[in-house]
This record gives structure tokens, sequence and C-alpha cells, in this order.
């Protein structure tokens, strides 16, 4: 959803143009403000991720975690505030910018996991690859393997358990090696047994590609394993 209200500051600036020095956060949220109408979500919310950096975030629920990450990957606008990904201002981008952005520097887990139903195993993990116009047989089939999905890529995702689908879904975040992986929620809907599974696949993958890790959970044995632990409240987020 597009808000009419949110400042698009710079508008004539290069999508492709600044350069991301080394040592630059990946995620630079300043003063973020969101609200949808007359319901204020959150407002103060700054945060920086470093390359590499796995952060957890927790909170209530409906404080705005999913809106938050949202807004990271560029999905969603807000109100006040600026948001720096890989060097670029995302208020300086327009939709099409930053849906390129997002495709080559953000992978996606969703607790719903968002498989394509009527796309094998193999063709949802390759689909990022395919977008962007580098497809690649063997990394998708090596990608499967780092899962614990293995020789599985014909079936369809009707064949496949919750776990396993989640395990697709992490496949495909990481297949394209984007930067920074976002996952909002994403052992939610498994069993604790599959969750802590697929948690550690998630989280094993992620520091095995150099990622950075964006977590929203309310696992807490998910929170311990981060770098650092956010809570978002109203008024801001703070080291929990
Ligand atoms: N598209 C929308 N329109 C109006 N209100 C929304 C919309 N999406 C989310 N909200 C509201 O914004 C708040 C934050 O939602 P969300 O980001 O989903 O919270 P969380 O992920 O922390 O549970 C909630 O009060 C929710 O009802
Ligand atoms: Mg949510």
């Amino acid at each position: 959803m597009r808000c009419s209200r949110c400042a698009r500051t710079g508008a004539g600036s290069s999508a492709g143009g600044s350069a991301v020095s080394a040592g630059a956060p990946l995620v630079s949220v300043e003063g973020l403000a969101k609200h949808y109408g007359d319901v204020h979500v959150f407002r103060g919310v700054s945060l920086q991720v470093e390359r590499g950096e796995f952060v957890a975030i927790v909170g209530e629920s409906g404080v705005g975690k999913s809106t938050l990450l949202n807004c990271l990957a560029g999905l969603d606008d807000w109100d006040e505030g600026r948001i720096t990904l890989a060097g670029q201002d995302l208020s300086t981008l327009d939709d099409t910018r930053r849906a390129l952005l997002r495709r080559s520097q953000v992978g996606f887990v969703f607790q719903a996991f968002h498989v394509l139903p009527h796309l094998d195993v193999a063709q949802n993990v390759g689909l990022p690859l395919l977008l962007l116009g580098r497809p690649h047989a063997q990394r998708v089939e090596a990608m499967l393997e780092a899962v614990g999905l293995a020789g599985l890529g014909p079936r369809l995702p009707q064949q496949l358990s919750g776990g396993q689908l989640q395990r697709v879904a992490i496949a495909r975040a990481l297949v394209h090696s984007p930067p920074l992986l976002l996952a909002d929620e994403p052992t939610g809907n498994l069993d604790p047994s599959t969750a802590e599974q697929v948690l550690d696949v998630l989280i094993e993958r992620t520091r095995s590609e150099r990622a950075s890790l964006v977590l929203v959970t309310h696992s807490q044995a998910a929170a311990v394993r981060a770098d650092r632990v956010l809570r978002l409240t109203a008024e801001g987020i703070r080291p929990a």
C-alpha cells in the first residue's frame, strides 16, 4: 500500500549512483514513523544493521513488526523518517527502482511460506535467479541440498510438509545471495520441534551466505541466538 503523505525527497537523484563504503551499515533507519489514517502504529524508530549481523525484533502483536519489515524491503511506505538500504535512500526511488533494488538486495521469508503452488520446488527456489536474468540449476540444487531437500526439486508444494515448505522459502530467499534476509515470524506456523529445525537451517544458511538477518520472532530460543535483540514499541525501538 502506498501512502500519499510520504515525502519523496530528492526525487531527481539516481537509483544506481551512490557508492557504498565498506564500513557503512547495510540498513539504516532514522526516525521512522508510520500510521494508517488516524491509527498511529509507531514513531521514532531508528536502527542500523551491519553487514553479516543477525538482529532479532520482538514486540507485542499489532505493534508494527511486519509493517517495519515491509518498509525495510520498500514494500510499504512510511510517514516520517528515512530508510537507507545498501547505500540507497528508499524515499528517492520510485516503485520500479525499489523493486529492482529489492530483487538484488533482499530475500524475504514469511510466516505463511508463500511458495507458489503451480511451480515445482526447484522452480520456486530458482525464481529470484530467473528474475535477475541469471538462471543457475546447479545453484538451485546446491541450495536444496543445503536446506535438507536434496532430490525434492521436481515435487509440487502440495506434496510437502509445512517444515519442508519453509525450507523451500529459505532456499528461495538466499539463492541469489542477497546481502539482507528479512524473516517475519518464519516459524509461527510450525510445531515446536519442526520450528527449531527450520530456525537452525535459517540461521546456519544466513551465516554461511554471510547475509544480514532481521528476524521478527516471538521465540525466545530464536532471540537468544541473535547478535542483538530489539523491542519495537509504539514509541520506538530499544535493546530488549
Ligand atoms: N493495510 C493496513 N491498513 C490499516 N491498518 C493496518 C494495515 N496493516 C496493518 N495495520 C495495522 O497496523 C498495526 C501494525 O500491524 P502489523 O505490522 O501487522 O503488526 P505486527 O506484525 O507487530 O503484529 C496493527 O494495528 C494493524 O491492525
Ligand atoms: Mg506481524
